[in-house]
């Protein structure tokens, strides 16, 4: 994949930490020119130097993915920076609060489905238009297993993440023959910031890890490189694909 993605343009959201951050750096590392997008701007900019530091080139914008003006700005920033848009890569998420469906406050929900899922068709109303233009391009929306299989306690994340891969699937179908290639990515429980705060709530690691059938839980770095499998040559023929990178979860 060395010289796969060099020269090419790549839009994180959520790419100042965890999954995005990884993804940032493994496509930097490659040659890649890659726009930062993230509510979480002293972060991204951290991102970007690193990026920078590594040889690569990177640029760091403010985007809240609630806000559609922002959006439309972020992919600008892509194109007018770096010419062109090539690979998109929706990880912006936040897990919401643990609490069963009937208990659920309604501003956590919408809070959940605006970010996790309005966010990525958002992201995908910006980031598609730049493509087509050159009539190709790459998308990968990060979804979750928590996509795939119920996630008791996180109604709201599960249903959002579930929203994402009919989405995913149905853009897919859509722009499938105008050049574009859009999957889907289901991470298990990766050892990021968000999975952190469960942690520092009190959720011990090991009960966590006993919950992956490989006995451990993934790295970034691990589930990025999917990310950058689902954009690279290598799976030229895989459209509305939902890639699970777990452990061993949905196996199960
Ligand atoms: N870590 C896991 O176990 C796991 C498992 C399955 C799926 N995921 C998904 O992977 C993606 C990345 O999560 P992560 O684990 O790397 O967590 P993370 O908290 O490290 O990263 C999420 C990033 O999204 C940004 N973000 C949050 N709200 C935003 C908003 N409104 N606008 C723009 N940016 C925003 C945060 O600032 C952060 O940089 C998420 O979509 C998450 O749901 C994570």
């Amino acid at each position: 994949m060395a010289a796969e993605f060099a020269g090419k343009v790549a839009l994180i959201t959520g790419g100042a930490t965890g999954i995005g951050r990884a993804a940032a750096l493994q496509l930097a590392a490659q040659g890649a020119l890659v726009v930062i997008a993230d509510v979480a701007l002293e972060a991204a900019r951290q991102t970007a130097a690193d990026c920078v530091s590594a040889g690569g080139k990177a640029l760091p914008v403010a985007c809240n993915v609630r806000d559609d003006g922002q959006v439309a700005s972020a992919v600008a920033a892509a194109v007018d920076t770096y010419g062109q848009l090539d690979i998109a890569i929706n990880a912006a998420g936040i897990g919401g609060r643990e609490v069963r469906t009937a208990d659920y406050d309604p501003a956590d929900w919408d809070a959940v489905i605006d970010i996790n899922l309005t966010g990525v068709w958002r992201s995908m109303r910006h980031e598609i238009p730049a493509m087509l233009r050159k009539q190709s391009g790459c998308i990968v929306n990060v979804a979750s297993v928590a996509g795939l299989n119920g996630f008791p306690r996180h109604p709201a994340y599960a249903a959002s993440k579930h929203g994402v891969i009919g989405l995913t699937k149905t853009a897919a179908l859509e722009y499938g023959r105008k050049g574009l290639r859009i999957n889907a990515l289901c991470p298990g429980f990766t050892l990021t910031p968000m999975v952190q705060q469960m942690l520092d709530a009190g959720l011990p690691k090991d009960d966590l890890a006993a919950r992956v059938p490989l006995g451990r839980l993934g790295t970034p770095e691990e589930v990025a490189a999917s990310a950058l499998y689902l954009c690279s040559s290598a799976a030229a023929f895989m459209i509305g694909h939902s890639l699970a990178v777990d452990g061993g979860i949905v196996a199960g």
